[in-house]
């Protein structure tokens, strides 16, 4: 039975279409609000509906322009809490800053502490996001916080699309292999992993050694991201030193960061798939993108949690932890 009888959806300019889409499949209209910068650059938001004890779920991945969207964020959350939502749920398909997730150079922050801490701060109740970097961000929350997979769904879209049957699942560093290895569970396929070397904070990535075997197979590298495409590009160089046939790159977020897709264009990369966690302009969409939609996941969470049903059932049968 839901604890508010009400929910609205609204969303910030981060994706809208991502909102709207959720909305679609939970056969609902999304909620009312403005989102808008005054001329002096102060952001400005106002639900236009009453919320007042509703269970209200604020649509933002932590898309470009990543700091004004994580403003707009923390305002709607203020808003809402002043509106007197009975609950606030940030839905955050993406969540940037999440590589900034440890001190691993002196006198460095912690940024995805801190923005956890702010959208706490501002009055979030509870958080939904998707495929985190890393599985650990989601301690730096205090509130309850329910983390989706994109794995089943880039899985599936393999399965359906494509023949090849001697393949292998890559990470492209030892420490994402948990999620490729969920992706090879589900593809029946063996594991190989790249070890990934990034040299200094310019963004420049190397790889060198390889653990497994992918001469002759079909190798599909799994990431959480495509920042600049250089952790997959460099990944599929030492593929191809190994003697990987086709080479094809299932991600969760399209960051597609500087000129990554232009740089994946001239790759030998078969075919790049991605979710639709955040918006992809028209002008980053090469010729070998695939988006798939995750906003039904999205959609079916958020009325699960409205209705206290079980968000992890929505994982059942498939995959390890
Ligand atoms: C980093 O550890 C992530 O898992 C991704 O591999 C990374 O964010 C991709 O960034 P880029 O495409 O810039 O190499």
């Amino acid at each position: 039975m839901a604890l508010y009888e009400d929910m609205k959806v609204f969303s910030g300019n981060a994706h809208r279409k991502l909102a709207k889409d959720i909305c679609a499949y939970m056969d609902i209209p999304l909620g009312k609000c403005e989102v808008f910068k005054f001329s002096n650059d102060n952001t400005f938001v106002r639900i236009l509906e009453n919320i007042r004890q509703q269970d209200v779920f604020l649509v933002q991945p932590i898309a470009y322009p990543v700091n004004d969207h994580i403003m707009e964020l923390l305002i709607m959350i203020d808003a809402a809490k002043r509106a007197s939502a009975g609950r606030i749920t940030a839905v955050v398909p993406y969540f940037a800053y999440a590589r900034s997730d440890k001190k691993d150079q002196p006198r460095v922050p912690i940024t995805a502490r801190l923005v956890a801490n702010l959208i706490e701060t501002a009055g979030a109740d509870r958080v939904l996001t998707l495929e985190l970097h890393a599985g650990q961000i989601q301690g730096f929350f205090n509130i309850p916080l329910d983390e989706l997979s994109a794995i089943p769904e880039l899985a599936q879209h393999f399965k359906e699309r494509q023949v090849e049957n001697n393949i292998v699942v890559v990470a492209t560093d030892a420490g994402d292999a948990k999620r490729a290895r969920n992706m090879a569970y589900r593809l029946d396929a063996p594991l190989a992993i790249v070890e990934k070397v990034r040299l200094g904070n310019q963004e420049r990535v190397e790889s060198a050694t390889l653990i497994g075997d992918v001469r002759d197979r079909t190798a599909i590298i799994v990431d959480d991201e495509i920042g600049t495409g250089g952790t997959v590009i460099a990944t599929a160089n030492t593929l191809r030193g190994h003697g990987a046939r086709d080479i094809y790159c299932y991600a969760a977020h399209a960051v597609l960061a500087a000129n990554a897709t232009e740089v994946l264009e001239q790759s030998d990369i078969k075919q790049l798939v991605v979710t639709d966690s955040l918006p992809v302009p028209p002008v980053k969409m090469g010729t070998k993108t695939s988006i798939i939609s995750v906003a039904p996941m999205l959609g079916e969470a958020i009325q699960r949690i409205h209705t206290g049903s079980s968000v992890g059932a929505m994982f059942n049968g498939g995959g390890v932890a």
